[in-house]
């Protein structure tokens, strides 16, 4: 069984799928704890499960860096064997990178490396895209720069607004999550640094 942290800034409707699936004996990967670096609504869906949470809060640290340490110091304590930032809303530090790639994944809502970064539906709107999409992939020392793992996409309706097309996102991301997951656990996706897409 492929042990599991899920780190989220807000609220966590990717967190929820994965959840939902593992609450499946079948699904071989087990959700140990839930961490962020804010008060994010998606907790919720971990306490309600009796899963452990934990918040490390940036302005608790003197820089980035401290602050990267100290949620490693949390992760480490349930000694996952991977970690998946699900709407963690926060570049993590290249010490913390380090510790836990390959074994530390990110979903992001766009085609990557179209649209990285924290407005990724809006950059796809504001570019005109006629397609966007959603990508799992490796997280290394870049932001969303990472191997890519899996990816899907999706036509852009028009006149859609960013809300709208998020959601629409995040209909196609929570399920390619969980599959991604699932592959990674079952050894039918292989984690190294210099992963190739299959
Ligand atoms: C997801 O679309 C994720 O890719 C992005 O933020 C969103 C989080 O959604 N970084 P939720 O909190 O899982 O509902």
């Amino acid at each position: 069984m492929l042990k599991v942290v899920v780190l989220i800034s807000g609220g966590g409707s990717n967190l929820k799928a994965l959840l939902d699936a593992a609450a499946d004996s079948a699904y071989p990967a087990q959700i140990v704890a839930v961490g962020s670096d804010t008060d994010a609504g998606g907790l919720d869906y971990a306490r309600e499960r009796d899963i452990p949470t934990f918040i490390v809060r940036p302005r608790d640290y003197a820089d980035r860096a401290a602050w990267g340490a100290g949620f490693a110091a949390a992760i480490r304590e349930f000694a996952p064997d991977l970690v998946v930032s699900a709407g963690l809303m926060r570049v993590l530090p290249a010490e913390f990178v380090r510790e836990f790639s390959p074994h530390l994944i990110n979903t992001h809502p766009a085609l990557l490396p179209l649209y990285p970064g924290a407005h990724a539906v809006r950059d796809a709107l504001a570019a005109g895209a006629t397609e966007t999409g959603v990508t799992v992939h490796i997280i290394d020392e870049g932001v969303d720069t990472g191997p890519v793992l899996r990816s899907r996409s999706l036509k852009i309706l028009d006149g859609e607004s960013e809300e709208e097309l998020h959601e629409r996102i995040k209909q196609i991301e929570r399920p390619l999550l969980v599959e991604t997951v699932r592959d990674i656990a079952t050894g039918e996706l292989t984690l190294t640094p210099s992963h190739a897409a299959d």
